[in-house]
């Protein structure tokens, strides 16, 4: 390759060898001779003398390049650019005064080089190699390999490597088994799309990629191995968004003859333990636990931010009666009001308070009612249909004071549950009332069993179909299904969902009425889980697990917002692998292979 006029001879290592790591010097190593290798982060050329940062995985040295102390290497180094490969050899130095670095590991040294191996050249890369550098997503996961000699992905794969590292460790003390379970399966429902992979011995048959391994840690624990866990991939063809990949990795736990408390104790210790280890950070023990209907009551959503307040609070029975028809009528028709009082906020523009309304209306709410609590009146559209007896109920619950913004919303709970929770860490965002160095852990638990799928016009199960409900309810399966509650249980952090579990179904008559109130006939479950169901018939124990995103936790540990930043290489929103070109065509000789025509082909 030419750079200038000179060509540049590439070298080989020989018997050259590396003795430290570029993040390693110090100046107790002053006077010694070392050979480092590395990357050029950058080269800077300084009257005459050459200074590279050099990189490697660990850090950045500085090696210098100085014609007075050796001619010939000073002369080679001219050619150096940024991300070629180098060896030195050379002797670590005091940096001279005042060009001490207190912000690099190694700012108190250089490398005086006496000896230069240009391993390879390098292009220059198609974006700079910093931090943050200002590039699209979609160039960086082009160059994924370019990408992730950045420090930011170094240090957030490095950090994934521990907490796997840990997690193993503290469940191997625990006499969790790992077991490895199939990839080329049948459907696991965990409710979103399969991936199919077409059998070519066994023509117009597919396999599914498992959404997860449920069904076969269960058999596991049919089988009696009584502790198993696995961080395994699982597939998901669902659409995407920050937190989440077609393909993503699970800490996937099961356990024999447990409750949900045995099963909570054993992952909040795998939390301390890694969140120790790994970020060395203490997090407190036992987590908070609120059940579905209290945390969607009280914050909205089923996956609540508790690193701040701003509590829902319920003004149905306040305002079933008013004149203001767009609530009264919405909690005649079994809907509800909700409110939250935004403290300090009374100053909001119309355009602010706009702005807010179209966000609401994302999750479907029909309106956000508000009003201004003004020292000497309250300021709304909507306060003239208040009389004075609901205005001081209202004061009361929502405890309004001067200065106060009070946001409601009437609709159906699900509706204006959702979008008062959404809204609540919105304004949450907007006020600045969010600590961002807080790790707030919650349980969520006693979910509803089955859930009406509007589009679907069925109950479907609101974890999936092995979660058992709670022995009380078991008689309501039948006739009232919505009211049944399950034994499943949601672990949140800082308002994402990063796992979920449950007791299951270990009883045949149970896993039936469960199949059979989510609409599922006899023929349909004996031919989809006739295998499980048999397997239950033998001597099916106790049992309960749950598996927790590994891709999210780190992401949250890691400070990220996206998962796409921990992964190595991660797909786009589009499910597509920019690197690779994944997914592509497949040729026809495949085709024909698998016995698969494609309609485009076929007109
Ligand atoms: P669930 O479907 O709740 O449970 O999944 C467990 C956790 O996996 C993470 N997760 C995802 N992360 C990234 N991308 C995705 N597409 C994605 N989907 C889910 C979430 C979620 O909480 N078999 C059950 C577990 C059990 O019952 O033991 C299951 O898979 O953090
Ligand atoms: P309207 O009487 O429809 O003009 O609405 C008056 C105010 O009430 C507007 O600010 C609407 O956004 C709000 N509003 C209407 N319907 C609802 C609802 N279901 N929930 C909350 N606010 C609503």
């Amino acid at each position: 390759m030419k750079t200038g006029k000179e060509e540049i001879l590439l070298e080989s290592l020989g018997q050259m060898k590396r003795t430290h790591d570029c993040s390693q010097l110090t100046a107790k190593d002053i006077g010694k001779e070392v050979v480092l290798m590395g990357w050029v982060q950058r080269r800077r050329d300084h009257g005459g003398v050459i200074f590279v940062d050099l990189r490697d995985r660990e850090g950045i040295t500085q090696v210098v390049f100085n014609p007075e102390f050796n001619k010939e290497t000073h002369q080679k180094a001219n050619s150096i650019r940024n991300e070629f490969v180098l060896a030195a050899r050379g002797t670590v130095a005091t940096r001279p005064e005042g060009m001490i670095n207190p912000n690099l590991k190694t700012g108190e040294i250089d490398v005086m080089a006496s000896e230069l191996r240009i391993l390879n050249t390098s292009k220059t890369p198609p974006f700079v190699l910093e931090d943050n550098t200002q590039v699209s997503e979609s160039i960086r996961l082009q160059y994924r390999y370019l990408d992730m000699r950045r420090q930011v992905l170094q240090k957030n794969l490095v950090l994934r490597h521990r907490a796997a590292a840990v997690i193993r460790s503290y469940l191997n003390n625990l006499g969790f088994l790992d077991i490895e379970t199939p990839f080329l399966t049948r459907s696991t429902p965990e409710g979103a799309r399969d991936y199919l992979v077409p059998s070519r011995v066994n023509p117009g048959q597919f396999y599914a990629l498992p959404q997860s391994p449920q069904i076969f840690k269960q058999l596991l624990m049919m089988a009696g191995f009584d502790k198993y866990y696995q961080i395994v991939r699982c597939f998901r063809d669902e659409d995407l968004r920050a937190d989440r990949q077609p393909e993503f990795t699970q800490i996937d736990m099961e356990m024999t003859f447990v409750t949900e408390d045995d099963v909570i104790a054993v992952t909040e210790g795998m939390m301390a333990a890694l969140f120790k280890e790994a970020l060395g950070v203490e997090i407190e023990r036992p987590f908070k636990r609120l059940t579905y209907e209290e945390a969607t009551g009280r914050f909205g959503l089923d996956k609540p931010d508790l690193r701040f307040s701003l509590e829902l609070k319920n003004v149905s029975d306040i305002v079933a009666d008013s004149e203001f028809k767009a609530f009264a009528k919405v909690v005649k028709s079994g809907g509800i009001v909700k409110a939250i009082n935004a403290k300090g906020c009374v100053d909001f523009s119309r355009k602010e308070i706009d702005d807010l309304t179209e966000f609401v209306a994302i999750y479907k709410a029909k309106g956000l009612a508000w009003i201004k609590v003004r020292a000497d009146a309250w300021q709304a559209p909507i306060v003239k249909f208040f009389n004075d007896g609901e205005m001081e109920a209202l004061r009361q619950r929502l405890d309004m004071e001067p200065g106060d913004l009070v946001f409601f919303i009437a609709d159906q709970p699900k509706v204006a549950h959702e979008a008062l929770g959404r809204l609540r860490s919105r304004l949450a965002e907007k006020l600045g009332l969010i600590n961002q160095n807080q790790y707030n852990f919650v349980w969520v638990t006693e979910f509803p069993l089955v859930e009406y799928d509007e589009e679907e016009k069925r109950y479907v199960a609101v974890h999936h179909p092995f979660t058992a409900p709670v022995e009380e309810h078991i008689d309501r399966l039948a006739e009232d299904p919505l009211a049944v509650r399950s034994r499943a249980y949601d672990l949140v952090l800082n308002g994402t969902e990063i796992g979920g579990g449950s007791i299951r179904n270990h009883q045949r008559a149970v896993q039936e009425s469960v199949f059979n109130a989510l609409g599922i006939d006899r023929e349909t479950y004996e031919k989809k889980f006739g295998f499980l169901l048999e397997a239950i018939d033998f001597g099916a124990p106790p049992h309960g697990g749950i598996a927790l995103g590994f891709d999210r936790l780190v992401m949250l540990m890691a400070e990220q917002t996206s998962i796409r930043d921990v992964i190595a290489f991660p797909k786009t929103q589009k499910a597509t692998c920019l690197l690779t070109s994944a997914p592509c065509e497949a040729s026809a000789a495949q085709l024909e292979e698998l016995s698969l025509k494609l309609r485009t082909l076929t007109g």
